[in-house]
């Protein structure tokens, strides 16, 4: 099993890097250029379209690991906006079981909760079920996975490093006080309130993906996704631990590669805001 994932690992490509971020507004992450260029690529149509139908075109990144070989491709397909949902992600869905089964991407609850469809649309990051279909039909829409991400297949990007960051921050409650009534660690609303906009986070990696920082130190830089994780933990006041979970940041790669260039607010996809989070462990930190 390990074999065979070291194998697999050996045949991930990474995305298509965006190159164009720092000339464009914060929230335009996006890879700058197709990999092949589209008229060497197939296109898939919507069978006999009728005759008011509202036909748009879609460029998805594909790659098959099955092929390590074989270069990255953008794929191009039309699909009658009358017959597709109004999501993004709906027009994915169509797509795989109407045009082309082998098309790969990630998904599960449709409604901006699991953070599973997390990928690049039209320059940003987003969640796929939460990002309406621009209904303008000129205007063809462009769909990559996560960018600075390896790949494991077409859409779905390798999460492994960013999962093993998550762990590395102990993302639990970590007390050795019993609670004081030998049942449970309570809070007083001001004390909850703290944790607004920070539990509402949903992993989908948006954020860390956008940074800039993130993209060249990756192996070391925590991120913008864990890094708000990480506050939420500082933040708690039933945990007993804020003073090592500090320590553990304090170093010049895990939290301070962050320069505050914000493209992690800018695009979460939950509202959420990580540079904000990221700016109090800093202060929290300057004033220990
Ligand atoms: Fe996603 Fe927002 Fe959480 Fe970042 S902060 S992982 S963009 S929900
Ligand atoms: Fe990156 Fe956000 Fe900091 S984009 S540099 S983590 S403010
Ligand atoms: Fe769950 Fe999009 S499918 S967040």
């Amino acid at each position: 099993m390990a074999t065979s994932r070291a194998l697999s690992r050996l045949a991930l490509r990474r995305a298509a890097a965006p190159t164009s971020v720092f000339t464009r507004t914060f929230a335009t992450v996006s890879p700058s250029r197709p990999v092949v260029p589209e008229s060497q690529t197939s296109t898939a149509k919507e069978p006999s379209p009728e005759k008011d139908a509202r036909i748009k075109t879609f460029h998805i990144y594909r790659w098959n690991p099955d092929e390590p070989t074989s270069k990255p491709k953008m794929q191009s397909y039309t699909l009658d906006l009358n017959k597709t949902g109004p999501m993004m992600l709906d027009a994915l869905i169509r797509i795989k079981n109407e045009l082309d089964p082998t098309l790969t991407f990630r998904r599960s609850c449709r409604e901006g909760i699991c953070g599973s469809c997390a990928m690049n649309i039209d320059g940003v990051n987003t969640l796929a079920c939460l990002c309406r279909i621009p209904t303008e039909t000129t205007q063809e829409s462009r769909v990559y996975p996560l960018p600075h991400m390896y790949v494991v297949k077409d859409l779905v990007p390798d999460l492994t490093n960013f999962y093993k960051q998550y762990r590395s921050i102990k993302p639990y409650l970590q007390r050795d006080t019993p609670p004081p009534d030998g049942r449970e660690n309570r809070q007083s609303k001001a004390e909850r309130r703290k944790l607004d906009g920070l539990y509402e986070c949903i992993l989908c990696a948006c954020c860390s993906t956008s940074c800039p920082s993130y993209w060249w130190n990756q192996e070391e830089y925590l991120g913008p996704a864990v890094l708000l994780q990480s506050y939420r933990w500082i933040a708690d006041s039933r945990d007993e631990k804020t003073q090592e979970r500090q320590d553990a940041l304090n170093n010049s790669m895990s939290l301070y590669r962050c320069h505050t260039i914000l493209n992690c607010s800018r695009v979460c996809p939950k509202g959420l805001n990580p540079g904000l989070a990221i700016a109090e462990i800093k202060k929290s930190m300057a004033f220990t």
